[in-house]
């Protein structure tokens, strides 16, 4: 069994590589040209006998083309295509550049894949809850007998995208259902909620927070704390730092600053999520699937766990609100429905919210420890 993975370096690229490297597939991961080592994710597998890297990109057709000759193995080759400008807030700065590699690039591989007469090959498209953007559906909780009403979104809520990265996601989406349909291509999107990890990039908010206990349980290890000489040097406090004594000299440290804290999120673990990716390639017929935990929170909630974790009860004396990281227009609210994930692939998530935010910080602190 073949598989060829674009985003092989990124969070859900290397989880994915350990499940199928697991499961005895030769994995062939595509990685572009960097001026800097961007394998830290994946340094664990590139000596394994069944890993291999292609130099490619997906917005250069010809390299698609080159890789797909090269290891498209007509008895099974399944196609995970995770590569793409995946953080919302930079599509703003760089819609363009998104649009090349998050919306067309998906057209250049499904395009590929139809001209070279490789339709044995079972696709698999990252999809995304951005989509839905502002759009929910409402009704009862289906789990519960004396339900309240609850938002969510699941396989049919619209899609309503607020971002150029979320509406380049749309376009790959659409694409994926007009090759399947169109071509009889055995081609999957996995809508995929938030989900995050140890493995998650700095610049996403979960692992923006843990990463910064990380290097504050470092700072406060040593020396006396805050409070202790207050009185010693209020008349140098900067309210977006964090002050100590060590050997008589005042140590500063960053708040931890962050934009919108209102917004919800449905996170779940992403080991979990890209066993739902492999399962949608394993079924007969090829279709789209929500994939979530079904539970809600928003960022003041996984910043309530994470503090409480190192004991901190009021995080609010931390934390610094930094219009900079607002973003032009806001996902407000997301919470999935993966009944149909459930029922059809067997899927269900295997990590629950706290344990996630517990995972990421136990991590972040050991990461630090001197
Ligand atoms: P990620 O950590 O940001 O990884 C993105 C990957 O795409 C990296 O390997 C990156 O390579 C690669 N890439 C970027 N531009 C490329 C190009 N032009 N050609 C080929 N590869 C390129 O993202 P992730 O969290 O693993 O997410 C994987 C996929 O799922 C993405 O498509 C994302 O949009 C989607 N998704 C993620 C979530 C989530 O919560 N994580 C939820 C829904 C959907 P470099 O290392 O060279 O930058
Ligand atoms: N990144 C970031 N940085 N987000 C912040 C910050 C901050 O300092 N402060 C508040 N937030 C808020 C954002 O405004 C957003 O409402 C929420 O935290 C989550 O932001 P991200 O972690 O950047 O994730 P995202 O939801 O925008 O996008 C992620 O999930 C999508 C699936 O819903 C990405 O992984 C996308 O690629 C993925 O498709």
């Amino acid at each position: 069994m073949k598989a060829i993975v674009t985003g092989i370096t990124g969070q859900d690229g290397s989880h994915l590589a350990d499940l199928l490297l697991s499961k005895g597939y030769e994995v062939v991961g595509i990685t572009r040209r960097t001026s800097t080592d961007n394998t830290g994710r994946i340094k664990h597998i590139l000596d394994h006998d069944n890993f291999q890297l292609e130099s490619g990109d997906v917005t250069d057709v010809s390299s698609i083309i080159r890789i797909l000759k090269k290891h498209s193995d007509p008895m099974q080759t399944e196609f995970y295509n995770l590569g793409a400008q995946s953080h919302v807030a930079e599509s703003f700065k760089q819609p363009g550049a998104t649009w090349d590699i998050t919306g067309k690039g998906t057209l250049n591989i499904l395009q590929s894949i139809v001209d070279l007469d490789m339709k044995h090959i079972r696709f698999y498209q990252a999809s995304s809850s951005e989509m839905f953007g502002a759009s929910c559906d409402t009704d009862t909780n289906p789990n519960q007998k004396i339900g309240k009403m609850e938002r969510y979104q699941d396989e049919n809520t619209k899609f309503l995208p607020q971002s150029p990265y979320a509406i380049a996601k749309c376009a790959a989406h659409y694409m994926t259902r007009l090759f399947r349909e169109g071509y009889g291509l055995h081609a999957s999107a996995g809508i995929l909620f938030n989900h995050e990890g140890p493995r998650r990039g700095d610049a996403f908010v979960t692992r923006k927070i843990t990463k910064w206990i990380g290097e504050y349980h470092k700072f406060k290890r040593r020396g006396v704390a805050y409070s202790s000489v207050l009185h010693k040097i209020s008349l140098t406090e900067d309210p977006d730092y964090i002050y100590r004594v060590e050997h008589n000299k005042i140590l500063e440290f960053p708040k931890l600053r962050l934009g919108n804290l209102e917004a919800f999120r449905d996170w779940g673990y992403a080991g979990d999520y890209v066993e739902g990716m492999w399962m949608m390639l394993q079924q007969k017929d090829p279709d789209d699937y929500v994939i979530c935990t079904g539970e809600t929170h928003t960022i003041r909630d996984f910043l309530d766990v994470a503090f409480k974790h190192i004991e901190i009860e009021d995080w609010t004396q931390y934390v610094v609100v930094d219009p900079e990281f607002y973003r032009p227009a806001e996902v407000d609210y997301l919470r999935g429905r993966n009944t149909k994930a459930k029922e059809k692939l067997g899927w269900t998530p295997k990590h629950s919210f706290k344990d996630l935010v517990k995972l990421m910080v136990d991590h972040d602190t050991k990461l630090t420890k001197e």
